[in-house]
């Protein structure tokens, strides 16, 4: 492993800011800090947002620095990208943010019922294969997965720059009848005018809009829906 990565995880190991926990912790039971988060390891008691897929946690960061009353917890497999954002909560004094090393197919091991208040998934892997698309993070097992612990009117959002991932999540939410807040198809050219969707840019948000990509937006809640189902596949799936 590269020497830079090892210095990572050393670090890493020594954040307070930080949770990794073993597979064993999470594996088909539940975690300690389920339903403790704000009493053991915020220490207040704001509501919590979750950044999935947080890569360097651009998003939790910029969203902790504007919303001084909301905690946000950082989600990601990946210990060294999640070290950028750890680094800078912590190089910052920003105290309501943290970071969850986990796979997202462990998270409801980690909340209690209504204990997440507001999700959001920040330029996720597509999957694109059409036998991968109950990877993606809003497919209806994911879904499933965050009902169990969302606020009933909690918002998640998604904004990626993919057109099969932004079209399948937008058929699913019509398929199930999901409450769609908003949706569009070029963030930056529609009439949403929200400074947080606006200038908080992830690595891959920097990267697709250098190379001239439109960036899609969707929120919706799973508002009076407890189950859900994949929509019709798309011709255009591979
Ligand atoms: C394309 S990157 C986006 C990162 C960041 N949100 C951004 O916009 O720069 C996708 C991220 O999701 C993480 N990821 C993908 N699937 C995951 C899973 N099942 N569990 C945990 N993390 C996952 C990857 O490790 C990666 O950091």
């Amino acid at each position: 492993m590269a020497k830079n990565k090892l210095k990572k995880f050393a670090e890493m190991a020594t954040f307070e800011n930080v949770v990794q926990p073993h597979l064993d912790e999470v594996l088909n039971k539940d975690y300690k800090l389920k339903g403790k988060w704000n009493s053991e390891f915020f220490k207040n008691d704001n509501p919590i947002v979750l950044e999935l897929g947080c890569g360097k946690g651009e998003y939790s960061t910029g969203l902790a620095e504007r919303y001084p009353d909301k905690n946000f917890l950082g989600v990601d497999i990946k210990g060294s990208r999640m070290w950028k954002g750890a680094s800078h909560a912590i190089n910052t004094g920003l105290k309501n943010v943290g970071f969850l090393r986990t796979r997202i197919e462990h998270i409801a091991s980690f909340f209690a019922p209504g204990e997440i208040s507001e999700i959001w998934i920040t330029f996720p892997d597509p999957q694109e294969k059409r036998i991968r698309a109950k990877k993606r993070l809003t497919s209806s097992i994911f879904l499933a997965s965050y009902k169990k612990f969302i606020k009933p009117s909690g918002i998640i959002h998604l904004k990626t720059d993919n057109t099969l991932l932004y079209n399948y999540t937008c058929a699913l939410c019509s398929h199930n009848g999901l409450d769609v807040k908003f949706s569009t198809a070029d963030l930056y050219n529609s009439n949403l005018n929200e400074e947080v969707l606006l200038s908080i840019k992830t690595h891959y948000e920097a990267l697709f809009t250098a190379k001239g990509m439109t960036i899609k937006y969707l929120r919706f809640t799973l508002d009076g829906h407890d189950t859900f189902i994949e929509p019709p596949q798309n011709e255009d799936d591979e």
